[in-house]
């Protein structure tokens, strides 16, 4: 068993100008097509973004992050309930999706398919970041990438050749006792969580995210600096005004 892919890998936020084709990406999402998903009904879809005036417009939706403009390539994997729902119809069948259910079974398959793209640009000596902006302003980037009703954007991936001077080694995750759980969930007590998190606490970075965000502790650079609960009831609010034209 060969893990050093999966153990080594990391998101990359700045990318060469050069052009990894086009022809690449599609071969790419071709092959992600193949990832699970739910009933084999594929109602899924993604939309590469290469033209520098639709970048320019996607760019605020997803809060000016740079890689939406330096990218090459701006791939938004979405929940696709459109082109089924027409085949149902061409087909006299009456599809059943307009509820949560089939919203989440449509996200988690767009994720999955997104991750699948994901593992292969990277196998195949590219790199890219994920943008949890798309959720946020889910509304507006399917105005602009002109999206029919039931075609749901879920998350995007900006993706090309990494620049030179990208950081190196992997991201550190928490030590596995963090995630598994045998047989049954085992709760932590509060001197577990203190050792769990003691290395990713006293990592040089999270030091300086402390420092940097004035600060006391990690746990505050994400809830006061990164995910604020104003700002994630707010986009909240208008999420749920947009998906319940699907439910
Ligand atoms: C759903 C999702 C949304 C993300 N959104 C962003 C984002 O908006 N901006 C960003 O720079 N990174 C984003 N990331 C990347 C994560 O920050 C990154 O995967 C995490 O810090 C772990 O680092 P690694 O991928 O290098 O292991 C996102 C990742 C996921 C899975």
């Amino acid at each position: 068993m060969n893990l050093d892919f999966f153990k080594t890998r990391r998101t990359v936020r700045s990318f060469s100008p050069d052009d990894p084709g086009i022809e690449k990406i599609s071969e790419m999402i071709e092959a992600a097509a193949h990832a699970p998903n739910t009933g084999n009904m594929q109602t899924v879809a993604a939309i590469i973004t290469s033209d520098p005036a639709i970048k320019e417009k996607l760019s605020p939706l997803h809060f000016g992050q740079p890689c939406v403009v330096q990218a090459p390539y701006i791939v938004t994997f979405c929940a696709d309930f459109n082109r089924f729902g027409q085949w149902c119809s061409l087909r006299d069948a009456s599809p059943g999706f307009d509820n949560l259910q089939g919203l989440l079974a449509a996200v988690i398959d767009a994720s999955m398919f997104a991750q699948q793209f994901c593992t292969i640009a990277e196998q195949n000596g590219l790199g890219g970041v994920f943008l949890g902006t798309t959720l946020y302003n889910a509304g507006q980037i399917a105005s602009v990438l002109e999206l029919p009703d039931r075609v749901i954007p879920v998350i995007t991936m900006a993706v090309g050749i990494p620049s030179g001077d990208c950081p190196v080694g992997p991201t550190p995750r928490l030590p596995l006792r963090s995630v598994l759980h045998m047989q049954k969930y085992q709760p932590f007590d509060d001197k577990e969580i203190d050792s769990l998190y003691a290395e990713l606490e006293s990592a040089a970075s999270s030091r300086q995210f402390i420092t940097e965000n004035n600060k006391e502790t990690l746990a505050q650079v994400f809830t006061d600096v990164r995910y604020p609960r104003e700002s994630a009831e707010a986009f909240s609010e208008s999420l749920a005004k947009y998906l319940s034209l699907y439910l």
